[in-house]
């Protein structure tokens, strides 16, 4: 089974970033973390902070992965481009949020990936990207 995690804008800075709200931990870490528990999982990573390699990479796996976990981060809530290229593909994507984005600001409340995605996973902080990788197997 293949599976990858896109990162959006500014998770690249997870660890060093309001870490009262994203942990202390870096994504990095935390990925090999998780290849460990998952080693029956074919698992990629990718993090960009420019809207249109986010899209390009959703159009490259998007035919031939078994699964995407999303966090768009701040693309989340303007991207019409980024909640089009996932109506456009084939692999079911997973919404994953660091966050419970309900619970903050109202700019965060709506989602573009939402209503495109197979399933949603908000405020679970890390742990959702592992509940993710468990809701494909
Ligand atoms: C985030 C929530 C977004 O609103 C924010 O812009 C992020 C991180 C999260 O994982 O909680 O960068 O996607």
């Amino acid at each position: 089974m293949k599976i990858i995690i896109i990162n959006g804008p500014n998770l690249n800075l997870l660890g060093k970033r309001e870490p009262e709200l994203y942990g202390s931990q870096t994504f990095e870490d935390f990925f090999e973390d998780l290849k460990e528990k998952f080693k029956n999982i074919e698992l990629s990573y990718f993090q960009s902070n420019i809207e249109g390699e986010l899209i390009d990479k959703l159009h490259e796996v998007g035919f031939n992965y078994d699964g995407i976990i999303l966090n768009a981060a701040a693309y989340t809530h303007t991207s019409v481009g980024i909640g089009d290229a996932i109506k456009g593909i084939q692999t079911p994507v997973v919404e994953v949020h660091i966050s419970n984005i309900h619970a903050r600001e109202e700019f965060r409340q709506h989602s573009y990936i939402s209503p495109n995605a197979n399933g949603v996973l908000f405020g679970f902080g890390l742990k959702g990207y592992e509940l993710a990788l468990d809701s494909f197997l």
